[in-house]
């Protein structure tokens, strides 16, 4: 052996032996440097933790807390110099760590020494430290130096929808903060309940804070099924006060949320003289965007939102407030003579410009209280006021055009951070929202948008998660869809962009279930289930390709309908499908069956691996996985963004499959998404015509009727007739009609499945 091969060996060892010990230590958010050295050191039963500043009284007992209730021990804080006791020391020093909320974290044999740049910055070293005492008893020798990437890191939660119990905001709280989170968003009014105690407005707590009945299920489904059970309840500002300063102690600004001037129908039903038509109104029941929302050209819903806002800010430290701002029909403003006679007055073009004067005007009150305005993207409508900072959820568009302004901004689009969405395929999942946003889907989010230049890009300020509770029909629900994904969000908030890196996170998260578990949260915990790849093969084949990330776990399958058990045979890569079937499959490992049988319709047919051309391309988001998407024998589902769903945007769906050559054709059938709340409309005509030549076509048949709230499968039997060239016509619905939701913006006409026999 050459010297250089040894030289290798030697450093290829000591990288082996590095990383092995590595492993072993799970810290989420990764930490921008740690190295870890050979030894341990053991925290006896009686700690020690040593202050050099009092300002730090506050995280050393809740450093006591955290340690006393992960195991048994005696904490006792003292004030002292550093360095003095083999035990925790905590100090603050600017100079040591330049970084803001930035800490340096080191173990070894005389001890912890935690230094921070601040007082959040030591905080955020006591979670580090605390997330190593959840794992190990011994805790290894490691020098951690550590800083945000972003200054906003946040989560966000729907009280309006549901209430959630102070004890479970406090449990929220505490979980945020584990994870270097500082912001927490409260979106505290809505339709359904108005959740803030306001004491110059009674109504709000006797009547805006409750509803008559809630909707049982999704709102896709038609009819409506109702409980008929009363639903309400609100914070106290007592309640208000605890929390904020259950946050503050954890180093998290509470922003609260006051939605206008839409989503406020619990308010209207409370004081109905806010709204254009003066009412009456009753609190939602049901979930949805709706026409009545405050009127904009009374004076007296100025006067009661500023009252509201009197009320708000002596209890929020918080330099943010927010004012919603998402969502507002301009149904009634178009009909309202005060609506009207304000834009006259103030020569305002069109309702979008009578928005912005709404939400500058609350500006200009909130500016003057010291405080700056944050609002959803639709805020820019009409013209952005003068300070705003901008949550981009409708993609990142919103962001984009705000930054290019030069405002602050806060990505969390709805594709990638909205947690109410499904995280996995499996049918059996309970309701949530819509599509599908797996863990790795949000890990890998990066929310610097390429197409900013460096000075725009400084703008984005930070992310954001989402949690519409719609579906959190419990406190354990709400758990279920925050957790593992708030994780990741946490990563890519706080960890340096070239950090990243999902297998690594993984390999954290699986030692992280051991801190989840002991804090008792009700995650997710099938996040490395079986996930499927699908690809057309010209000869007419469907090749499938199973994976898990799951360590040394085999996926079994059967095609014959069968339950795959632990004597099924063994996945190898892909498998090619020539005829329809029923594939299952299980992943299993040493525990035996890991989540659930993924199973999956494979209707292989004439379609199927045939060229297929588009008069109209298909437009993001609800682009295909590859040219055959629409063919391949993988049906869509009610998660539609998983690319089976294609859409066409205010355009007509017009394709034609050539089958190579003429043959008997029987069947002609395809599916249609209505989903009139994300805006996929049934298409107004759909056709189906057959050709020889490509040239003349005839009409074999049409539909006009697509009854269902969901996936609508239309087929038509086409006897004794041959054809090579198949063509179908979907005439988009165009603009969508006023009093729906997205009223005048281009409706989606979006299909999957066409299937021919
Ligand atoms: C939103 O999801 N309407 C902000
Ligand atoms: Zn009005």
């Amino acid at each position: 052996m050459c010297s250089k091969t040894l030289f290798s060996l030697f450093f290829a060892l000591l990288f082996l032996g590095k990383t092995a010990a590595q492993n072993t230590i799970s810290i989420i958010p990764k930490p921008v440097e740690m190295q870890v050295s050979k030894g341990y050191f053991r925290l006896e039963k009686n700690v020690t933790i040593s202050l050099q500043n009092s300002a730090l009284q506050e995280t050393a007992q809740l450093l006591r807390l955290g340690i006393q209730q992960i195991r048994p021990s005696s904490v006792s804080i003292k004030n002292s110099t550093p360095n003095a006791i083999k035990g925790i020391s905590l100090a603050i020093d600017s100079n040591r760590v330049v970084q803001k909320e930035g800490y340096s974290l080191a173990i070894s044999a005389t001890g912890i020494k935690l230094i921070g740049h601040d007082a959040a910055g030591v905080f955020y070293g006591t979670q580090t430290l605390l997330q190593l005492i959840h794992q190990q008893g011994n805790l290894p020798f490691v020098q951690i130096k550590d800083y945000p990437r972003f200054g906003y890191r946040g989560m966000h939660l729907d009280v309006g929808r549901r209430i959630f119990s102070v004890t479970f905001l406090k449990k929220y709280l505490d979980l945020l903060a584990l994870y270097k989170f500082n912001t927490f968003h409260w979106h505290l009014t809505e339709d359904q309940g108005w959740r803030i105690e306001i004491k110059r407005y009674p109504k709000l707590q006797s009547v805006a804070a409750y509803r008559n009945e809630t909707i049982i299920g999704h709102k896709k489904d038609s009819p409506h099924r109702f409980d008929g059970k009363p639903y309400g309840g609100f914070y106290t500002q007592e309640e208000v006060k605890e929390i904020v300063a259950f946050a503050q102690k954890r180093h998290i600004t509470v922003i609260p949320e006051i939605e206008m001037p839409g989503h406020a129908r619990a308010a209207l039903a409370a004081y109905p003289q806010l709204g254009c038509t003066g009412g009456s109104y009753q609190t939602a029941t049901f979930w949805g965007v709706f026409d009545d929302v405050f009127c904009a050209g009374n004076d007296s819903t100025f006067t009661f939102l500023q009252n509201v806002l009197d009320e708000i800010l002596p209890l929020f430290p918080s330099k943010y407030i927010h004012i919603g701002g998402d969502e507002c029909p301009k149904v009634r403003w178009k009909s309202c003579p005060k609506c009207q006679k304000r834009m006259q007055e103030n020569h305002l073009k069109d309702e979008h410009e009578l928005q912005s004067y709404f939400i500058q005007k609350m500006e200009k009150y909130l500016n003057a209280k010291g405080k700056n305005l944050i609002g959803w993207d639709e805020i820019l409508e009409g013209g952005l006021s003068p300070k705003a900072t901008v949550m981009s959820w409708q993609g990142e568009a919103g962001g984009i055009a705000a930054a290019q302004q030069h405002h602050d901004v806060v990505m969390c689009p709805e594709s990638h951070y909205y947690l109410d969405y499904y995280q996995s395929l499996q049918a059996s999942e309970p309701i949530a929202t819509a599509g599908f946003t797996p863990l790795e889907k949000v890990y890998r989010y990066e929310p610097i948008p390429a197409i900013l230049n460096p000075t725009e890009q400084t703008y984005i300020k930070g992310i954001q998660g989402n949690a519409w509770s719609e579906y959190l029909v419990s406190e354990a629900q709400a758990e279920y869809m925050l957790f593992p994904r708030a994780l990741a969000i946490a990563e890519t908030a706080w960890s340096p962009k070239t950090q990243k890196n999902y297998d690594d996170f993984l390999q954290r998260l699986r030692l992280q279930e051991k801190v989840l578990k002991h804090r008792k949260v009700h995650y997710f915990d099938r996040y490395e289930e079986i996930q499927a790849r699908f690809q057309t093969n010209s000869n007419g084949s469907e090749s499938i390709y199973l994976t898990s990330s799951l360590p040394n776990a085999t996926i079994r399958f059967t095609e014959d309908g069968s339950q795959p058990n632990t004597q099924s045979n063994v996945w190898k890569d892909g498998l090619s499908i020539f005829k329809p079937t029923l594939i299952k499959a299980q992943l299993f490992d040493k525990n035996g069956a890991y989540g659930q049988v993924w199973e999956q319709w494979v209707n292989v047919n004439l379609a199927t691996g045939k060229s297929i051309t588009f008069k109209n391309a298909p437009q993001t988001p609800y682009l295909p996985t590859d040219a055959y998407a629409l063919s391949n024998g993988i049906i869509g589902t009610h998660r539609y963004n998983t690319g089976q769903w294609i859409g066409f945007r205010g355009e007509d769906l017009e394709i034609v499959v050539d089958l190579g050559k003429s043959q008997s054709v029987q069947e002609i059938g395809i599916s249609i998404l209505k989903y009139h709340w994300q805006r996929m409309w049934e298409p107004t005509e759909l056709s189906f015509w057959i050709s020889e030549d490509g040239k003349a076509y005839e009409k074999v048949g049409s539909f006009k009727d697509f009854p269902e709230n969901a996936i609508n499968t239309v087929s038509l039997k086409v006897p004794n007739k041959t054809a090579r060239f198949i063509k179908v016509i979907g005439v988009n619905k165009g603009t969508i009609p006023a009093g729906e939701y997205g009223a005048g913006a281009k409706a989606w006409l979006t299909v999957d499945e066409l299937f021919i026999y």
